[in-house]
């Protein structure tokens, strides 16, 4: 099975965890985008979504899914998202499609996250995806700086020669070199630095389920 296959699998087998009546928060990149396609079958069961991503909701508008403000509704009942890494307690390294703030802000109004990945995405400790950090731009120097005393290498992400802007307006480091074991002490340390919009390590709004796509079909990993 292609790692392409591995995600739809996943992203199919997410709709178990929506739960009918009730609004799904859902997240952003390529396995998210098989959720959002399977979601369709379901629309007519729930009263819509509130999305991590501009081009998360893009593709919900599409589908005839209507897309709420995070500000008008309350808690969610769960959810679905991706991750560039996961460890054995269930943190992860987020942000790979840059979406990683309003990814944390949904996830932290939701009842339950589930996390939906190729099992490549199964690490030991987290570290080897370089580590992305939203930040404001005039603290990237500063901030690349404080990574470097702690031996990670930051660098701007950019895209056909220009820093990549986030649908915050915002800058984003992908930090090289980093070995996170300590993932909420790690994520409470550079949450507090000034400049960092979002550090991408999920460990405070880890995943409650990871279904991991494997070739023998869909684990289910309960944290
Ligand atoms: C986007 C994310 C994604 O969940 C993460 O990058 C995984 O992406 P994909 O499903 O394309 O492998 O955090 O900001």
């Amino acid at each position: 099975m292609t790692q392409d296959e591995l995600k739809a699998l996943v992203g199919q087998a997410a709709l178990a965890y929506v739960v009918p009546g009730e609004l799904v928060g859902v997240g952003t990149g390529s396995t998210v985008n098989h959720f959002i396609a399977a979601l369709a079958s379901f629309k007519d069961r729930i009263p819509g979504a509130v999305s991590s991503s501009e081009a998360s909701s893009e593709r919900l508008r599409a589908l005839g899914i209507a897309v709420l403000d995070a500000n008008e509704v309350g808690e969610l009942a769960v959810y679905i998202d991706g991750a560039d890494e996961i460890d054995p307690l269930g943190c992860m390294i987020k942000g790979g499609g840059a979406a990683l703030t309003r990814e944390k802000i949904v996830a932290a109004q939701a009842r339950r996250f589930v996390c939906i990945a190729d099992e490549s995405k199964q690490v030991a400790v987290l570290g080897r995806f370089p580590l992305p950090v939203e930040v404001i731009p005039m603290a990237a120097a500063q901030l690349t700086r404080r990574f470097a005393a702690m031996n990670g290498q930051a660098q701007l992400r950019m895209r056909e020669g220009l820093p990549v802007v986030t649908d915050n307006g915002q800058h984003i480091l992908d930090v090289h070199g980093l070995q996170i074991a300590d993932a909420l002490g790690f994520e409470s340390q550079v949450n507090q630095w000034p400049g960092v919009v979002t550090v991408g390590v999920f460990a405070h709004q880890r995943a409650d389920v990871c279904l991991l796509g494997a070739p023998g079909g869909v684990k289910t990993l309960v944290f």
